[in-house]
């Protein structure tokens, strides 16, 4: 679409397209984005917005082989050119597009023969794989890597392919198996009732991985569910439910003999559109609560319609891992458990770590260029 005129106002550059429809982009916008006050290498921004006037006006504004050239008037340092491709991409109000910006696709237990699963060779075979596979992950959450190597770095490896791994206290990466001291429900072999990991942190992990090396022991079964679709069934069932979960801070802790790691946060987190965008869930890990008691036997009224939904399984996929598979998902939305297991009939071993959102979508914007 190619620009028919331009005219200059008061405060704003009206953009006549060739299509009819027309464009208002207020002046300090434009000159705040003027290519000439950005860095040619670094392509971050120089340019001070306090060095021109807040009423910042134009003398004339024309049409250039492609681009507007705009005559500031007092105070706005001279001349701006804006590219017509770039005020076609940056018309006020629409999002710039984004390859990692997709569709989440809400799942139950009907899903568990749907989820998407690769193997180590197809995502070393090439990028389009390796691209599906991370759109895949992020769309419904979950997904499932067979035949990695019997080796603790292989699934790691596969993971330093999307971007570094995101250290916490139980360190950069860490193995799921029984120990004599644990410091954690999941280094013992009883039952981990669905949870995310880490909902006491500042900012939980992104996405996880489990790499399961030894699955010999009876029990362990994998246990998923979607809290996105348990916080729409809670928010259509009881809104005013659905409300409390989403706007009472709740305390999460972890302690141990080296850390006191806490934070106060609604239990679902919605985006600025009201979706739902991230859920701290973690029986182990709640605190007590510490809400008003004229506010606390509603919140537990609401905990719980959450809680019987992560019970109910018409939202839970249960599958035994086995050893070169790895579980890839969104720790932020998918909640994730264990059936007990008996370790004197095997070993059960998990190689473990995170990834963040941030890494992950990165990732998926680098293949998609
Ligand atoms: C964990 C965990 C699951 C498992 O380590 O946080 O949830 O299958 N483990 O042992
Ligand atoms: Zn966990």
């Amino acid at each position: 679409m190619t620009i028919d005129r331009v005219e200059a106002h008061d405060r704003a550059l009206a953009v006549h397209w060739a299509d009819g429809t027309t464009t208002t982009y207020p002046y300090l916008f434009l000159r705040d984005n003027d290519l000439e006050g950005f860095h040619p290498q670094t392509k971050e921004r120089q340019f001070d917005l306090l060095s021109v006037p807040v009423d910042l006006g134009a003398a004339s504004a024309s049409i250039d082989g492609g681009s507007v050239t705009i005559h500031w008037n007092a105070g706005g340092q001279g001349r701006s050119v804006l590219s017509e491709a770039w005020l076609r991409a940056h018309r006020p109000g629409t999002r710039s597009s984004d390859p990692s910006d997709i569709e989440v696709k809400v799942w139950d237990a009907g899903y568990a023969d749907s989820i998407p699963r690769t193997t180590a060779a197809a995502l070393a075979s090439n990028q389009d794989v390796f691209l599906t596979w991370l759109l895949d992950t992020k769309r419904s959450g979950l997904s499932i890597v067979s035949e990695i190597e019997d080796d603790e770095g292989a699934g790691v490896a596969l993971g330093e392919r999307i971007g570094f791994l995101r250290r916490t206290n139980f360190g950069l990466t860490f193995r799921v198996e029984t120990i004599p001291d644990p410091n954690n429900l999941a280094y013992t072999s009883h039952a981990l009732p669905l949870h995310t990991d880490l909902p006491n942190q500042e900012m939980p992990p992104g996405y996880q991985f489990l790499h399961c090396l030894r699955n010999g022991a009876e029990g362990g079964a994998s246990v998923f569910a979607d809290a996105y679709m348990i916080a729409e069934k809670v928010r259509r069932k009881d809104p005013e439910a659905f409300g409390l979960l989403t706007s009472i801070p709740i305390p999460y802790r972890f302690h141990d003999e080296q850390h006191d790691i806490r934070v106060h946060r609604p239990m679902i987190g919605l985006d600025e559109r009201g979706r739902v965008f991230d859920v701290r869930y973690s029986a182990h890990l709640t605190d007590s609560f510490d809400m008003p008691a004229g506010i606390m036997g509603e919140y537990y009224a609401a905990y719980r319609l959450f809680m019987a939904e992560t019970r109910s399984p018409e939202n839970i996929v249960t599958f035994k891992m086995e050893p070169g598979q790895m579980v890839v998902f969104d720790n932020r939305r998918v909640l994730h458990g264990r059936t007990a297991f008996d370790p004197l009939t095997g070993h059960r071993l998990l190689k473990g770590f995170y990834v963040d959102r941030g890494e992950f979508d990165s990732r998926i914007r680098m293949l998609a260029r």
